[in-house]
């Protein structure tokens, strides 16, 4: 309560921190959520920064006191974005843009669905990942990083066969528009990536004619109980 009542006070005395810290908070949520930033990230950095600020703005108001507070905690925030976002660069977490080796691809129907899926999938999905070159800077790096390594997590297609994955799920996430995700086309990022409704129509179709993607193969078999374990050769 007294917190909360101190914080009340301090942006009745600083109006225009208040305004400004506010937007460029806002501002940094609505775009970490449309770029698919990890959620740990959104929260964590302005922690940060406001740390770092409120030190900067200690040791400044201990030098001089006198003069403008509000343009004081305005300087001590920008420094503490600066450096904050400086310091970042040093962390190598998203530097590292390898490729591990493929090891085997679907035995895709044609190679126009090859074609599509690389288009549309293999900026996460594949180990013929092309990095764009935003990549290179925190906090971005971090989450294309987050998003490569959580992509390959569920399906690799440059590990088919290889690594487990939810592979018959491929059609189902194209067909509910889950995939690509939504952020990845953002801000005019991967326009190959958005398909029209002839080239997701093609890959559909390409993919149910590409054996172990999409669960149409089982659809068939009727009467059959179901033998997804146990089937070893
Ligand atoms: C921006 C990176 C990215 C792109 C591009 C992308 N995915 Fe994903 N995909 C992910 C992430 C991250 C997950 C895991 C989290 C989730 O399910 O949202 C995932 C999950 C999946 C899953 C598992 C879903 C489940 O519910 O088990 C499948 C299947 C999949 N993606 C297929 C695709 C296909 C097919 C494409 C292309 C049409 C594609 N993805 C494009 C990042 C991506």
């Amino acid at each position: 309560m007294k917190y909360v009542r101190g914080l009340v006070n301090l942006t009745r005395r600083m109006p225009m921190v208040t305004w400004l810290v506010g937007s460029a908070t806002a501002i940094w949520v609505l775009f970490c959520v449309l770029v698919g930033m990890p959620p740990v990230v959104i929260v964590l950095l302005p922690l940060v920064v406001g740390g770092a600020a409120w030190m900067i703005n200690r040791l400044v108001n201990r030098a001089e006191t006198s003069g403008k507070r509000q343009g004081v905690v305005l300087a001590s925030s920008t420094a503490a974005v600066v450096i904050v976002f400086g310091l970042i660069q040093l962390i190598p977490y998203g530097k590292d843009h390898s490729n591990p080796p493929v090891l085997a691809e679907p035995e895709w129907s044609s190679p126009e669905t090859r074609d599509l899926m690389v288009r549309a999938c293999y900026g996460c999905h594949s180990n013929e990942v092309e990095y764009p070159s935003y990549a290179k800077v925190a906090p971005i790096s971090w989450m294309v990083q987050s998003h490569i390594d959580e992509g390959r997590g569920q399906v690799n297609y440059s590990e088919f066969g290889v690594s487990r994955g939810n592979y018959r799920e491929t059609i189902e996430v194209i067909q509910d528009g889950s995939m690509p995700p939504f952020y990845y086309t953002m801000f005019g990022r991967h326009p190959e990536a958005k398909l029209t409704k002839t080239e997701k129509a093609t890959l559909i179709a390409g993919l149910a004619a590409t054996p172990g993607l999409g669960d149409n193969e089982h659809r068939g078999d009727k009467g059959a109980k179901s033998n997804d374990e146990g089937d070893d050769d």
